[in-house]
């Protein structure tokens, strides 16, 4: 049981991002001071916006310049800080070399901000954003799982620097962490493994994260004549960033959590647009013939090989998020809601 006293600072890792950035916002309007630890505390465009939202609340933000890749960069910023949220990680299919520019600052990065805690005497819990993809890697793995869901128990072991080397990165970043918390006893550690994210952005022009790559091209017409049915679970950013404030403050957490609203695949997402965007907006209505996706994907998107083509499209997935919902209490919003808002927001933000 851990108490955290809502009166110290309380670090974020990248801040900046898409998922910190409704932490942030919930941590300030709950009147706590953040510790925002981002690459580039001089960039306003990056950082305009939690401005905004501290100015409008009873919090305060302060910035500390800190990069994944720097050892000892963390110390200024979780100074005196009882809670530590690491959500700092890259989450892009636009990397060249992927032990270089997704599996190093992931673990490394990891090995970093928690190595730091070893060394703040003041830190009592980290919540790691950890992910669903270091439970699987594709959805075909379902059939492999002892009651056909996906859960907390299981850890994703076929993904590797070769396939899906995002989700490994996250793999072995998670791995790391426990590591690192099993070695001592001061901090505990509470993981929370998002399924996709989707949901209104904060600041629709600055993120990099790559739930906006499949939102822009649900809307942009790239996808016109018909959507890959591939299967994935999907999550409001709002309810994801509630789970990682649950999993800081409620002292009984523990342990890794789903947190997946819907078991769904692209074209119900595309679908759930069509009611309000359809007319105005060239969303997808059809599914593209796995037969047609298998041969043509590669060629439209080079992150769409083959092999996770096959794995994914028209396999069922399913993810328990019992565990959220009791020991965290999140309620999950529903998909219509999640994905009008996220549309939304970038039409406001001129994306389309
Ligand atoms: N979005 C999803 O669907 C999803 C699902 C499951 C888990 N997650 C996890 O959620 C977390 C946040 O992802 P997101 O979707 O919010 O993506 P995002 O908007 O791109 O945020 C990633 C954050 O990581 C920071 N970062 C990247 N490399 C860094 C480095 N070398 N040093 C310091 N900071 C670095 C970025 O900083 P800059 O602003 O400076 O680039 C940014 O703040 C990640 O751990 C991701 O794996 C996301």
């Amino acid at each position: 049981m851990t108490t955290i006293d809502k009166n110290k600072p309380v670090m974020v890792t990248g801040a900046t991002g898409y998922v910190a950035g409704w932490l942030v916002k919930q941590l300030l309007e709950q009147g706590l001071t953040v510790h925002a630890a981002v690459r580039n505390p001089g960039r306003k465009e990056k950082t305009a916006h939690l401005d905004e939202i501290a100015a409008a609340s009873g919090g305060t933000i302060k910035y500390f310049k800190a990069d994944l890749l720097d050892e000892g960069s963390y110390a200024e910023a979780m100074a005196d800080c009882e809670l530590v949220y690491h959500t700092a990680s890259p989450f892009t299919s636009n990397f060249e070399d992927p032990q270089r520019d997704l599996v190093d600052p992931a673990v490394l990065g990891t090995h970093n901000v928690l190595e730091q805690a070893n060394q703040t005497e003041s830190v009592k819990r980290v919540v790691l954003t950890s992910s669903c993809a270091s439970i699987y890697t594709d959805a075909v793995e379902l059939k492999d799982t002892p009651k056909g869901v996906f859960t907390e128990e299981m850890w994703n072991t076929t993904a590797s620097l070769d396939y899906q080397p995002y989700s490994y990165s996250k793999t072995m970043a998670e791995r790391a962490a426990w590591e690192i918390n099993e070695k001592q006893s001061r901090w505990d550690l509470v993981v929370i493994n998002p399924s996709l994210v989707m949901g209104p952005p904060l600041n629709p022009k600055a993120t990099t994260s790559e739930s906006f790559s499949l939102l822009k091209q649900l809307g942009d017409g790239s996808l016109k004549s018909g959507v890959p049915k591939v299967s994935i679970g999907l999550v409001d950013v709002r309810d994801v960033a509630e789970a990682h404030y649950q999993a800081g403050f409620r002292p009984e957490a523990e342990g890794r959590h789903i947190t997946c609203g819907h078991n769904s695949n692209f074209l119900e997402l595309a679908k759930a647009l069509q009611p309000k965007y359809g007319q105005d907006y060239p969303v997808p209505k059809k599914a593209m013939p796995k037969w047609l996706v298998v041969l043509a994907g590669p060629l439209l998107d080079s992150s769409l090989n083959r092999k996770f083509l096959r794995n994914n499209i028209n396999h069922p997935w399913r993810a328990d998020n019992s565990k959220s919902r009791e020991q965290l209490g999140v309620s999950y919003r529903p998909l219509r809601e999640t994905m009008e808002d996220s549309f939304a927001a970038l039409v406001e933000a001129g994306v389309f």
